[in-house]
């Protein structure tokens, strides 16, 4: 047994024994797993392509936003040479709503890779994984564990919770990432026995049973082994680490509509924020309120990423003023539209709002 943070004692009274853990685990998933369209049933493998999809999909979105999206991208593109030959557009547009726009980038770019470099045959190695776009630690080691079989550390946010809780770790995670590692690496480093069974038995029993709020520890596997039950402290865990205020930014959209009353849309350059999508042209985002609509009328968009919120400034411009669009690419577009294009959520809010305040709901669909 291999335990890699200095954290953790090897001789500790406390650590759980591995093998029982693992088997009422193993157990318990093999009556309740959820059925989900990328999984494969107990004991088989699913295609790598299906099980990679999901996971950058996962990664910043829960479970039932992810359905939707994944069963229409296998649909569009049943494998890894139909997504790598689809246009980068259409991936773009396909991933409209899910956020982390760079995702979908690096998920066509790895598409690419796998399909030409790999002949559509994913590396069966962790660090060979790692090396290719939008696989970063976690996900390699989902990929291994679920798709091949293969021992790995899983983790994502629902492991995570399920681990703190069931080693009473009084610490924010934020803060001790390497000691929860270290938890879930004394469960699972090494095993062969059913890993990726064994991973996504953690992901279900932390969303249908150790949840967040209100956790069913009478209907729980493991909960002999959990020593938050056993101090009554679950509720309390994970600890909350401080929380970090959301730096404000600034800006202004154009809303451009042309003699046939259709709306002018950008498409935003490759690399940045939002990058490669469609949006409502506009000003820079800036740390200061910068008055760039002065006297116009306006209405304010509000919207926030993880990273800060974002206050906008919407003003209502004519045909001739697209010379604000000098050097960017731009397309017309019916406003009752809007709804089925791939947008980026602060843009279809923001449009939205622009019709509703414009035309008194004539247009919202
Ligand atoms: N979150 C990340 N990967 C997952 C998976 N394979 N099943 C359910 N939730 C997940």
């Amino acid at each position: 047994m291999a335990l890699t943070a200095e954290n953790l004692k090897a001789n500790d009274p406390d650590l759980i024994n591995v093998e029982s853990f693992r088997r009422a685990m193993l157990n318990w998933y093999k009556e309740n797993a959820r059925r989900l369209p990328w999984r494969a049933v107990f004991g088989d493998k699913p295609d790598p392509y299906h099980e990679w999809l999901s996971e950058i999909m996962l990664q910043q979105t829960v479970v039932k936003a992810v359905i939707p999206y994944f069963l229409k991208f296998t649909e569009l593109w049943p494998t890894i040479h139909d997504l790598a030959n689809a246009p980068q557009e259409d991936v773009m547009r396909e991933w409209a709503g899910l956020g982390y726009y760079a995702r979908a980038r690096n998920l066509h770019k790895c598409a690419q890779m796998i399909s030409k470099e790999y002949q559509g045959k994913f590396p069966e190695e962790e660090a060979e994984l790692k090396k290719l776009p939008g696989i970063g630690p976690y996900t390699a080691a989902a990929i291994m564990g679920i798709s091949f079989e293969k021992p790995s550390v899983v983790m994502d946010g629902n492991i995570e919770r399920v681990l703190v809780r069931v080693f009473g770790h009084k610490k924010p995670v934020r803060e001790s990432k390497k000691e929860v590692y270290a938890y879930a690496a004394h469960l699972s480093e090494g095993r062969t026995d059913y890993p990726g069974e064994y991973a996504q038995g953690l992901m279900d029993l932390g969303a249908m049973i150790c949840t967040p709020i209100s956790p069913k520890c009478g209907m729980c596997p493991i909960r002999a082994f959990c020593k938050a039950r056993s101090e009554n402290i679950q509720e309390t865990l994970p600890v909350k680490a401080k929380k970090i205020s959301r730096p404000v930014k600034y800006g202004t959209l154009y809303f451009i509509e042309n003699s046939k009353g259709e709306l002018l849309l950008e498409k935003r350059p490759g690399t940045g924020l939002l990058g490669s999508m469609v949006g409502v042209p506009g000003s820079e985002w800036m740390d200061k309120p910068a008055d760039i609509a002065g006297k116009l009328e306006k209405f304010q968009i509000n919207h926030t990423f993880t990273h800060f919120h974002l206050i906008l400034d919407g003003v209502s411009l004519s045909e001739k003023d697209k010379s604000v669009m000098a050097d960017k690419e731009y397309f017309w577009m019916r406003p009752d539209t809007y709804g089925k294009i791939g947008l980026p959520t602060v843009f279809k809010k923001s449009i939205k709002l622009y019709l509703q305040l414009k035309y008194k709901d004539k247009w919202i669909l």
